[in-house]
């Protein structure tokens, strides 16, 4: 098992005591932490293991019979809707010669593999596998796909590949009642369509892009810093351990709609990986996920306020897609940055970027832990 001793030892990396010290005056977490293998294995095991993390919409498991694939860093996940009402969540890998059970949403009474038919209840408990019969000691009683925890908060479905975790509530707690008074609550929205992004970065790069807008006047000028104003004196910003928040006024207006009436764009991102948006039009909810290293994939789910004019919707919608495309690119190219090994750490506007600090902080310490 990887140590983060033998990780500092190998990459030239500080003490975590004096890595929080840079971090306080303004350094970003160093380079080996974008790019190391070492690092993205520690992050599987002392992160994403064991953290909640946004699955789906109650709306993707709605009825029994319904399923919906995930992931919770690299493993993957499958969430079902039990006859009994029950939601219960598994490692999305078939007991026999671990191929997934499937690979998209869907609704079955029963859950089949597809490689060579093994068949399993909503419970994970296997049913039926083809030729089991003519096995002396075969009993499916023995055998069950492998449980995570599985959580609502309100209407979002979140999973924790720990089986025994801590309930979800020690995560949100915190973070309820300023999530209702932010009213971060897409209830009455509809889900219009789920963008996914492949990265070549590692998640930490995209992540703290998308808790810092000190980059929304530049990089998203056309798009999110066209539709939001994004100046620090108008766009404000907060965070603690486990989540970062923002809320900005709207600045591009249908024509004919008054400002005053609107409530403007607010968004959590909760650590490591889950993410929250609303604004008077469109709101989202999503998550970023390694991959690898230098990879990382992303999904956003994209609803509408029912009633919203349509071509406001679009133009949200379309708003959306290019602002995180223009991310992704961004974030590709830091990425070369981060691997050119001339560069040991970034430095900060502690001003404009705080959240970045919080999140830093929160990794490293998790990682030496
Ligand atoms: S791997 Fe699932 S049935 Fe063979
Ligand atoms: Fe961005």
């Amino acid at each position: 098992m990887v140590q983060m001793e033998d990780v500092r030892t190998k990459y030239g990396l500080p003490s975590t005591d004096e890595m929080l010290a840079r971090l306080d005056a303004g350094e970003t977490l160093p380079a080996p932490f974008y790019y190391a293998p070492e690092i993205h294995r520690l992050e599987q095991e002392k992160i994403f293991a064991k953290s909640w993390q946004y699955a789906c919409h109650e709306s993707a498991v709605a009825k029994p019979g319904d399923y919906a694939v995930t992931r919770a860093g690299s493993l993957p996940i499958i969430v079902t809707h039990g006859k009994d009402g029950q939601l219960r969540g598994f490692v999305n890998v078939c007991r026999h010669r671990l191929h997934a059970i499937a690979e998209e949403n869907g609704n079955k009474p029963l859950l089949q593999c597809p490689y060579h038919g093994w068949t399993y209840g909503l419970d994970g408990q296997l049913k039926t596998a083809p030729r089991s019969q003519r096995e002396p000691n075969f009993d499916c009683s023995t055998i069950s796909l492998e449980p995570v925890s599985v959580e609502r908060w309100d209407q979002w479905v979140f999973v924790n590949p720990d089986p025994a975790a801590a309930p979800l509530s020690s995560v949100t707690a915190g973070i309820q009642e300023r999530a209702a008074e932010i009213n971060t609550d897409l209830r009455e929205y509809e889900f219009q369509v789920r963008y996914e992004y492949d990265m070549e970065c590692n998640w930490k790069l995209w992540a703290e892009n998308a808790v810092e807008c000190y980059h929304c006047p530049t990089l998203h000028n056309t798009s999110f810093g066209r539709t939001y104003h994004t100046n620090p004196d108008d766009y404000a910003i907060d965070s603690d351990a486990n989540t970062i928040w923002h809320q900005g006024p709207i600045k591009w207006l249908p024509s004919g709609v008054d400002p005053a009436g609107l409530k403007g764009f607010r968004f959590a991102f909760t650590f490591p990986s889950s993410f929250f948006a609303l604004d008077d039009y469109v709101g989202f909810v999503g998550s970023v996920q390694p991959v690898s290293p230098e990879k990382c994939w992303a999904f956003v789910d994209m609803y509408a306020k029912p009633g919203a004019d349509p071509v406001v919707v679009k133009e949200w919608l379309d708003m959306w897609d290019r602002t995180l495309i223009e991310d992704k690119r961004a974030t590709d190219i830091q990425q070369i940055g981060y691997n050119s090994g001339r560069v040991p750490a970034g430095r900060l506007l502690l001003d404009s970027e705080s959240p970045l600090q919080s999140f830093m902080r929160t990794a490293v310490t998790a990682l030496s832990s």
